[in-house]
């Protein structure tokens, strides 16, 4: 019984571990890829795509977990403030003069491919 209860438990840990970082999509589906929101995705097309939609231009691609989930540990705060602010060549405010700071959050969270996580 107690044998059991251990193999159970290593099955559970061996599928943990097997949760693997999904694909990026590839470079057509990454042009195609819209918030769903109607506003955010007005906002999107005029401004973080030009950059985070195309390879090639050092932004961390639109839902492409594997560049995304380093700055993603960052924490919101920092990646809204690297926003706001600039970061390195990430203009300040992703050319969207008209994004209010939680416009900002939303569309970093869809790019990063956290739209339905807190993780
Ligand atoms: C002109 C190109 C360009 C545009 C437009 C742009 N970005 Fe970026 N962004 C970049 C580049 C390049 C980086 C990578 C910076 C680096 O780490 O060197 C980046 C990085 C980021 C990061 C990660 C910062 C960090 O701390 O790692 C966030 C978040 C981000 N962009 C959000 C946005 C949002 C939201 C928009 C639209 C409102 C946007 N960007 C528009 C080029 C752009």
């Amino acid at each position: 019984m107690t044998r059991a209860l251990g193999l159970v438990a290593a099955g559970l840990v061996l599928a943990a571990c097997g949760a693997k970082t999904p694909p990026p999509p590839t470079p057509e589906q990454a042009l195609a890829l819209r918030p769903a929101n109607a506003r955010l995705s007005a906002l999107y097309e005029t401004s973080c795509h030009a950059c985070h939609a195309v390879a090639g231009t050092g932004a961390p691609g639109v839902h492409d977990r594997a560049a995304w989930d380093p700055r993603w540990k960052q924490g919101e705060a920092v990646l809204l403030d690297h926003v706001i602010q600039g970061y390195k060549a990430m203009p300040a405010t992703g050319q969207c003069a008209t994004c209010t700071p939680d416009d900002f959050k939303a569309l970093i969270r869809f790019m990063a491919g956290r739209e339905d996580s807190a993780t």
